[in-house]
């Protein structure tokens, strides 16, 4: 009973610490949280892979049965594409500088899912899995994969230096 009959101060000296020290300890521990905080979050798209923020470069559904954008090429991201044999992936496609023809297909291979590459010297599609190789209309030029694959309408707009994928 006599505990209770204590103040806050007496509890917290008999402790052996001051309040200045509890609230410098308290204060320590809030920063501590609030950085976690701030480091776990995870950047995410508010419309589901609907695409909007026109600073990214990119407008449009990248992923999914509904796959329709348009890229900045003047943006960062999607600049190397103007060099012939560049490619990137973006969303569920791989967009690439074909010999100076923009091409969109599939990223994911047709026989395990293995994101593809565009290689400049073959002028093809490759799988570093198990070595399948695409044309770049998607049709499969050498197994183990059978199935073609998926490929898009690219339309480049030279004025705007934008390109869609529908
Ligand atoms: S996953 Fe591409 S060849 Fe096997």
């Amino acid at each position: 009973m006599e505990m209770n009959k204590q103040s806050r101060g007496q509890f917290l000296k008999t402790l052996g610490l001051s309040s200045k020290a509890l609230m410098a300890f308290y204060c320590i521990g809030a920063v501590s949280a609030c950085s976690t905080e701030e480091n776990s979050v995870t950047p995410t798209n508010p419309n589901n892979g609907n695409t909007s923020n026109t600073s990214t470069g990119l407008t449009g559904t990248t992923t999914g049965a509904s796959i329709d954008y348009t890229i900045d090429l003047k943006n960062a991201s999607y600049s190397k594409l103007a060099t012939v044999g560049e490619f990137v992936i973006i969303g569920d496609t791989l967009v690439a500088n074909a010999n100076g023809i923009y091409i969109a297909v599939s990223k994911a291979c047709t026989h395990q899912g293995t994101t593809l590459s565009f290689r400049k010297a073959e002028g093809d599609l490759w799988c570093s899995s198990h070595r399948s190789e695409f044309k770049t209309d998607g049709t499969v030029k050498k197994a183990p994969a059978t199935d073609a694959l998926k490929t898009f309408k690219t339309t480049f707009d030279g004025t705007a230096n934008t390109l869609k994928v529908s």
